[in-house]
């Protein structure tokens, strides 16, 4: 993929990897969008940054919808999503909790990446029906949709 002159979603970009990413990428020439769920910690980040925000919890399916129709109705040029949200857990069988933080550790790093991809694909199509490019090697963008 290029990696300049894209506009680029990352849920998950708070800190981590995800952060690291943005500004890399920012710094690459693109317009970066960031997500998470702390609103506090997105607003700080976009007076450090000058990122967009959106809140998401990527653990929820109607959050997931409800950020990508945002990001898609203010940047109807994003070609990239980088699903970055992600939770790690100890996994000890014998405590109580496991069954709990496994679902959630599903949920939230393998169910949530492909709600987006598919909130992704269907609101962009939505938004432009006739939309036709190429689909990538790197993940999703701007989807085939005629
Ligand atoms: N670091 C490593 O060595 C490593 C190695 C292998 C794999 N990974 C995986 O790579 C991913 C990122 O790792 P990291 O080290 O950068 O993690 P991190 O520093 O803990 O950052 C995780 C990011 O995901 C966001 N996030 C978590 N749950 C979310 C949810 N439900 N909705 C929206 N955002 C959510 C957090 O934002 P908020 O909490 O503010 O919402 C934060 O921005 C994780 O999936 C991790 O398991 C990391």
């Amino acid at each position: 993929m290029d990696i300049t002159g894209n506009t680029v979603f990352i849920p998950g970009a708070t800190r981590g990897i995800g952060l690291a990413l943005a500004t890399r990428l920012q710094a690459a020439g693109n317009t970066v969008i960031i997500g998470g769920r702390s609103a506090e910690l997105l607003a700080r980040l976009q007076t450090q940054y000058g990122f967009d925000t959106v809140r998401i919890d990527t653990a929820d399916a109607g959050s997931i919808r409800g950020a990508a129709a945002e990001v898609i109705a203010a940047h109807p040029d994003v070609n990239v999503l980088i699903a970055m949200a992600g939770i790690m857990r100890i996994e000890d069988w014998r405590g109580d909790g496991f069954l709990s933080d496994a679902e959630q550790m599903v949920t939230t790093n393998l169910l949530g990446p492909i709600r987006l991809i598919a909130a992704f694909v269907e609101a962009s199509c939505a938004a432009a029906p006739t939309r036709r490019s190429s689909p990538s090697r790197a993940g999703w963008r701007t989807p085939r949709c005629a």
